[in-house]
């Protein structure tokens, strides 16, 4: 019986214990997919795996994505598991410096580097090998707004999410006649673990200031940007590759 668009797929979402990931494994899940959740933390993958509910069809994996050994070692279970992999979610990051370049560690640097961008450099490798294997893939970078327009004092997270951009770009060129595709997801802010300190320590008339940056006055929900995600995952979004969507409420507008 048909469930839906991912039927059948292997599909991996980096960071999906928690927040925009969760949801979209989730959400995944529940269109039929074979989910695989990468992340540090055992606690938070053991919650994830309870939040799919049913217990077939969903793995998760400790694996720390800028470790490329671990990420390979991780893709070869994956694929025994439940055949090779024809979705990739690059999501996993990482935010411990907001600051200028001259308050940004050299140790914050490399570490969101590291996670953010070769982290998905780790996964992108791994899963394209199976995916030429399969005949065909799909890739979702998570970038950011701050991937298009820096966001001010965000050195290292800025260059982070440009730097997914390009690495987007040139999987999209090379594998374009290969039927893969690989495209980025450019939010705008959304409430989960990665913000909420962020916004707690701004305080109210701050907090209000962001909100208002977004044309539609309010911040995104995890299942806004999940949505997108699907699209460009799925056969629908078959003629598309090598963009980077925004989904930000307008927040690109300036208005
Ligand atoms: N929330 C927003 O407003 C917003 C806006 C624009 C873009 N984004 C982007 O959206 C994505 C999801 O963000 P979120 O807000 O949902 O954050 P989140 O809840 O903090 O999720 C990030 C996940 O990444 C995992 N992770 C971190 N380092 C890792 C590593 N080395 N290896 C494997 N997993 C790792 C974390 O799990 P562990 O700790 O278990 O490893 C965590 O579950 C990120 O790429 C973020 O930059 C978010």
């Amino acid at each position: 019986m048909s469930i839906g668009r991912f039927d059948g797929k292997t599909i991996v979402v980096t960071g999906g214990g928690s927040g925009i990931g969760l949801q979209t494994a989730k959400d995944l899940h529940a269109e039929g997919a074979y989910v695989h959740i990468l992340g540090r933390n055992a606690d938070k993958l053991a919650s994830a795996k309870m939040a799919l509910g049913d217990g077939t069809r969903s793995y998760v994996h400790q694996c720390d994505v800028s470790r490329e050994e671990a990420v390979e070692e991780t893709f070869q279970s994956i694929e025994d598991l439940s055949g090779k992999v024809y979705g990739l979610v690059n999501n996993a990051a990482i935010n411990p410096s907001r600051n200028d370049i001259l308050h940004t560690q050299g140790k914050d640097w490399r570490d969101t580097l590291e996670v953010n961008l070769t982290g998905a450099f780790n996964c992108c490798k791994a899963a394209a090998s199976q995916m030429l294997d399969l005949g065909k893939g799909s890739i979702v970078n998570i970038s950011s707004v701050g991937g298009l327009n820096a966001f001010r004092t965000r050195t290292s997270y800025n260059v982070s999410k440009f730097g997914l951009i390009g690495l987007t770009e040139s999987m999209a060129i090379d594998y374009a006649d290969r039927n893969i595709r690989v495209n980025a997801i450019c939010p705008g802010y959304v409430m989960t673990e990665l913000t909420a300190p962020l916004f707690e320590k701004m305080g109210e008339e701050k907090f209000q200031d962001l909100v208002r940056a977004h044309a539609m006055r309010r911040l995104g929900r995890p299942e806004e940007i999940s949505r997108a995600i699907l699209f460009l995952l799925s056969e629908e979004a078959g003629f598309i590759t090598g963009v980077a969507l925004q989904v930000d409420g307008g927040y690109h507008l300036k208005g």
